[in-house]
């Protein structure tokens, strides 16, 4: 019999995954129930449309998981309306351009060098930035979104749509003053909830759900499910938008097998046991920022789970590598304000949802932090 060396490879992966200090605040460790419903065979069955409405037969069964998943979904995040189907948090971002905005109206999101992400309209090579015109705001000197500037972007611009979300952003967001700058020109506003996701349904960062129009969320990060996203409303009209676009407008048959390892997953998070996590990451970020603070380097946060830390200009990718080559796992990032070319950042982004779900506390935190600041010299 053949072995498929595939396998090997997954193996030396798990391996790696258990001995190595994971330190990039998008990833996290799923539960065996998660993956018990990701590797299901539930990955055979197609189901194009949604629960009691779809195009082929066999699906009463698909339907029941889909239905529950929503329901969880929508109980964790505090929505009317949730779809559960987009492939990932690009295609979610991307349909709900699509359902509201036309080609060629604008659009504002966070610049990427900013801390922003590509589907918030990063310019030219995104589905975001080619076919919708995007304005694009910027942070200060500490990192920090300049909520008056802001307004003045968009006052002059007047976006039909705004993104609040952020990739490598280490502050609290201010839903409210987001909510009166769109409402000053009658925009959408948007959420990208997907980093701190988790933390909000743990309590520990406050909700956009009182302010925003819709919410987005990829379920893989601080949510510690499936890669996979969703899509939230209370808004009756814009939820039949969204179902619209995500389904027939950007995507075809959902991962079902994805869906039921969210409904998992959404059940985790709702355990008390998701807050006392959700607590500890936030005092492992602050003891790690402290630590490096204390030994010399300049961090940008924290009030959430990650940092961006400087690491001296250009250096952020040959800094990620030694890190790498000592078993810790880190991203190179653009440090606000950046000197350096995209390709070649300042700076290195930490988190730890990751390990905190490994169990680390926080005197693991400080003695890495002490470890990574003598790495960087
Ligand atoms: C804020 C934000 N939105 C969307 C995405 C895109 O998610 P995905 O990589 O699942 O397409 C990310 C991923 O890093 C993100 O940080």
């Amino acid at each position: 019999m053949i072995i498929d060396p595939i396998f090997d490879l997954i193996e030396k992966e798990e391996k790696q995954q258990k001995d190595l200090v994971y330190l990039i605040p998008s990833e996290n460790f799923i539960s065996e129930n998660v993956k018990k419903a990701l590797g299901s065979g539930l990955s055979n069955k197609y189901a194009e449309g949604y629960p009691g409405k779809r195009y082929y037969q066999g699906n009463k069964i698909v339907d029941e998981i889909e239905n529950l998943a929503i329901e969880r979904g929508k109980k964790l995040l505090g929505v009317a309306h949730l779809n559960v189907q987009p492939y990932s948090g690009s295609p979610a971002n991307s349909a709900v351009l699509m359902a509201l905005v036309n080609p060629g109206e604008k659009i504002c999101g966070l610049k990427l060098f900013a801390g922003g992400h590509l589907t918030h309209g990063h310019p030219n090579i995104t589905f975001s930035g080619k076919f919708f015109e995007s304005v694009q705001y910027d942070v200060d000197e500490e990192g920090k979104i300049d909520y008056n500037k802001l307004y003045q972007l968009v006052d002059q611009n007047r976006p039909k749509l705004i993104i609040a979300g952020t990739t490598a952003y280490p502050w609290i967001i201010d839903w409210k003053k987001f909510r009166e700058i769109a409402d000053n020109v009658g925009a959408y506003l948007v959420a990208d909830i997907s980093h701190i996701a988790g933390l909000i349904v743990g309590g520990v960062h406050p909700s956009p759900v009182p302010y925003v129009d819709v919410i987005t969320s990829t379920t893989h990060k601080t949510l510690r499910g499936p890669r996979g996203a969703v899509i939230g409303t209370n808004n009756v009209e814009l939820a039949k938008k969204i179902d619209k676009a995500v389904f027939p407008g950007m995507q075809g048959g959902p991962h079902l097998n994805t869906i039921a390892a969210m409904a998992v997953a959404f059940e985790e998070d709702s355990q008390p046991e998701f807050k006392i996590y959700a607590e500890q990451i936030i005092r492992n970020a602050k003891i790690l920022a402290d630590t490096l603070k204390n030994n010399g380097l300049t961090v940008f946060g924290t009030e959430n789970h990650l940092m961006v830390v400087d690491v001296g200009f250009e250096k952020g990718k040959e800094i990620a590598i030694k890190l790498e080559e000592n078993g810790i796992i880190v991203n190179a990032n653009t440090i606000p304000h950046d000197k350096g070319s995209p390709f070649k950042p300042s700076g290195i982004r930490l988190g730890t949802p990751a390990m905190t779900t490994r169990g680390w506390k926080e005197k693991d935190f400080e003695e890495i932090g002490k470890k990574i600041a003598k790495l960087i010299g």
